[in-house]
């Protein structure tokens, strides 16, 4: 039996409908921006591994400080000890994120969030203040647990477990041109006094289909939540780590988060990690000699340290100015091909922000994560030996930064093409 059909035996796999599934792809090995199969067939990874690859597969500055650091120590618990790989990592992550003053590890993007999430909670529980509601935009995607899945957009993720979830505050997606609505429902909303916090992927909605709006709205959007002391998380999951042209999302704005919600890039895709920043106000509020008042959440792998010298190492890579120029020549190029498609009939929309662009076919179902050309789109680019995973009906490209140009070319074209 070859690796696909022993996987078929013992293997359940995310996001997939079992029934009529076709065999997965055996992948033995990852190269800059490609994934080789056992028969050396060689994939250009377009959308970064379900977009946690920052500097390429395998980098081998990644390689080294990880394997320094399985055999120097794999892994200690982290409540009553530390180790340095964690320490360096809270000090590099606050050094760029100056009005905060916290680190919380957890695991991945969903953990992130729900850490957030319950330390909102519990700030104005510690406060005895009755704060239970959190406000969310339209179309939102925060994760697959229970709180995370929450804070979502309800719909085909979630279905089954709506009795189990949370009654949230959902105001309008900021929509171009259509501003208005969303600041007219946020200040309607805030008018409330139990409303603990409000949840935005800044910049760009990803699952949704790579919904792009502007920095003005998210900083009115933070500037009205903070005059009415109701606390912001930025979930970075996606935006972080270079993917909007700067470090952060919120980079673009002066109104800062309380806290921000990382994974994904942070490793450079490497290890599994998430943080959860917090400022110093949040912190506070769990210091005290009731020891109800603690935060009494943790993971077995609370800041692993093999995925903390992942995440270090990454950020030497960020530190060297040759991954800024990949960020702004991809950049650049997308923008450029924005305008050349903007007046295809093809497109409802096309769109970019940074390291992504997205284009929105027009089709006859409605637009969204399980419209029908899905199918059609992706099977087509994997025959190219690409990975473009499309959100339904929006086809987008979101490459490891070290793609080099002639890749981003073919991509691009094999796009106009397939529009044609
Ligand atoms: C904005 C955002 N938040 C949270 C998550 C959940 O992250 P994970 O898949 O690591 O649990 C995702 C995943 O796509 C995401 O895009």
């Amino acid at each position: 039996m070859n690796l696909s059909e022993r996987d078929k035996q013992v293997v359940w796999h995310p996001y997939t409908q079992i029934k009529g599934a076709v065999d997965t792809i055996p992948i033995v090995r990852g190269e800059a921006a490609y994934l080789i199969d056992e028969e050396g067939n060689r994939y250009l990874d377009a959308i970064s591994s379900w977009w946690v690859n920052t500097h390429g597969h395998s980098h081998p500055h990644i390689a080294k400080k990880v394997s320094e650091q399985l055999s120097t120590l794999e892994h200690s618990i982290f409540a009553g000890f530390t180790h340095p790989k964690a320490v360096e990592l809270a000090e590099r992550i606050l050094e760029k994120l100056p009005n905060q003053s916290r680190v919380f590890f957890s695991d991945n993007g969903s953990t992130a969030v729900e850490v957030a999430l319950k330390m909102a909670f519990q700030y104005w529980d510690n406060k005895s203040e009755k704060k239970n509601k959190v406000i969310v935009l339209v179309g939102s995607y925060h994760g697959d647990t229970f709180g995370s899945m929450s804070v979502s957009a309800r719909g085909g993720f979630n279905q089954p477990f709506e009795q189990f979830l949370f009654d949230v505050l959902p105001i309008p997606f900021p929509k171009k041109g259509e501003e208005n609505k969303t600041i007219s429902a946020l200040k309607e909303t805030l008018k409330a006094d139990d409303i603990s916090s409000i949840i935005v992927e800044p910049l760009i909605q990803g699952a949704a289909g790579m919904r792009m709006y502007s920095p003005e709205i998210l900083e009115e959007i933070f500037k009205l939540c903070r005059e009415r002391k109701v606390l912001i998380i930025a979930d970075e999951v996606m935006t972080g780590f270079g993917r909007t042209g700067k470090l952060f999302a919120t980079d673009y704005i002066t109104t800062k988060p309380d806290m921000v919600c990382m994974s994904k890039g942070l490793t450079g895709g490497a290890m599994a990690l998430g943080l959860t920043v917090a400022t110093s106000e949040i912190y506070e509020a769990f210091i005290s000699d009731d020891k109800l008042k603690t935060f009494f959440h943790g993971h077995s792998f609370t800041a692993n340290a093999v995925a903390c010298s992942a995440a270090c190492a990454s950020l030497d890579l960020f530190d060297e100015q040759q991954t800024w120029d990949n960020i702004a020549r991809i950049e650049k190029r997308f923008a450029e091909f924005v305008a050349e498609m903007k007046g295809n009939s093809m497109f409802s929309d096309v769109r970019c922000q940074g390291v992504i662009v997205a284009l929105e076919l027009k089709t006859e179902s409605e637009s969204s994560y399980f419209n029908n050309k899905r199918e059609e789109i992706y099977n087509h680019f994997l025959s190219k030996k690409i990975i473009l995973r499309p959100l339904g009906n929006v086809i987008y490209f979101l490459p490891p930064y070290c793609i080099n140009q002639d890749d981003v070319e073919r991509v691009l074209l094999e796009i106009k093409e397939f529009c044609n």
